[in-house]
């Protein structure tokens, strides 16, 4: 077997022991005669398995118990509605603008109400997310929305913003779980399982009890999150085996030693990266400025496309895969979520100093 060292910005790298849990329980479930996907959402043996998922994200994440867990479909790209949907009430909401995906979310708001923009980085490319002191705050808005890593641009927040009392909405879709959240600061957080937690088709979201029970009643039952705390997430059939492996993610994450475990080895595989660069700065440029680089994607162009594009078939050929960057943006992006281990970072770097070397313009 040859697996290649996985840089995908999602979906993305799955832990093997994961995959191998889930290979070794496929055909049979625990002696139940069947696949878990086969299972009933309302029999035993599915609810034993979503009630620990939920149970390990509370551990591993340090969920209070002023928040629930929800499990809900429709991508990331669905929060950017349903928040909206649920919390503008034809207020207006404050938006932070960081990047491609803080765009998508603002469009979907503007929809549905008023948007502001509490903060934007559009005047320097994106390279940066806005320093606490550039936070204008509407001390009337409805909500704040926040995109804590910036995926196709290789940004990330390194602290939580404060909203003063206006309830703090996350997007962490590409971040969640690096390290433990501070989730008593925020007031619902999402995030798309498909990069650090597990395959595309469930959504995490991690909101405060109080604050869902602020959302429209006057809207589908589908789109409002009380129908789902009220359910335990199982108001409708769920993504059963999308949670069963989130799950099995959960519970790798606890075995090799939980959050602090993970945050170590993604500063460590960050550091890694962020050191090659900065050590073969005449060779690779890595835009964004440091106070905001991103432990998750970490973006760096070449001298030239010709370059960038022959790096990323090289380095496929070598088994490190999924190097492109957005087409939206172009260069390389390297996704180093936790799945990816240090190994795969290691031979990265030694890839990248072999590079440099043979292809001097
Ligand atoms: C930060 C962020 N938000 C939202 C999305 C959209 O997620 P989905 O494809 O699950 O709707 C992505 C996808 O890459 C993302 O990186």
């Amino acid at each position: 077997m040859t697996r290649v060292a996985n840089f995908n910005p999602g979906p993305a790298a799955l832990p093997l022991p994961v995959l191998e849990r889930a290979r070794e329980e496929l055909i049979e479930f625990q002696g139940t005669g069947m696949s878990i996907m086969e299972h009933s959402h309302r029999g035993k043996a599915y609810e034993a398995v979503h009630d620990e998922a939920i149970a390990l994200l509370t551990e591993l994440a340090g969920v209070p118990a002023t928040h629930q867990v929800l499990f809900m479909q429709g991508g990331a790209s669905a929060q950017f509605a349903i928040v909206p949907m649920n919390f503008l009430h034809g207020r207006s909401a404050d938006y932070l603008h960081t990047g491609t995906w803080s765009k998508s979310a603002i469009d979907e708001a503007k929809v549905l109400g008023a948007v502001r923009l509490a903060a934007s980085t559009e005047a320097d490319k994106f390279t940066r997310v806005p320093r606490p002191d550039e936070i204008d705050l509407d001390p009337g808005a409805a909500y704040a929305h926040v995109t804590t890593n910036n995926t196709i641009e290789g940004t990330q927040y390194h602290y939580d913003p404060d909203t003063k009392g206006v309830p703090l909405v996350a997007d962490m879709s590409s971040d969640f779980l690096w390290k433990k959240p501070d989730l008593a600061r925020y007031a619902l957080v999402y995030a798309g399982a498909q990069k650090n937690l597990g395959p595309s088709g469930v959504v995490i979201v991690i909101a405060r009890k109080d604050f869902i029970e602020t959302g429209r009643k006057d809207i589908p039952k589908i789109f409002k999150y009380t129908t789902f705390a009220a359910a335990n997430s199982l108001y409708n059939t769920p993504p059963t085996f999308a949670i069963y492996l989130v799950r099995n993610v959960l519970a790798w994450m606890k075995s090799v030693g939980g959050a602090a475990k993970l945050q170590a080895w993604n500063e460590a595989k960050a550091r890694l990266l962020y050191g090659a660069l900065d050590a073969q700065a005449d060779y690779y440029r890595a835009p964004v400025e440091k106070a905001s680089r991103s432990t998750m994607n970490v973006v760096f162009r070449l001298p030239s496309e010709a370059l960038e594009e022959a790096f990323v078939k090289e380095a496929t050929k070598a088994g490190l895969v999924g190097l492109k960057g957005h087409r939206s943006v172009g260069g390389i992006r390297a996704s180093i979520y936790n799945a990816v281990t240090v190994e795969d970072v290691e031979r990265l770097v030694a890839f990248m100093e072999a590079f440099a070397r043979k292809n001097r313009p």
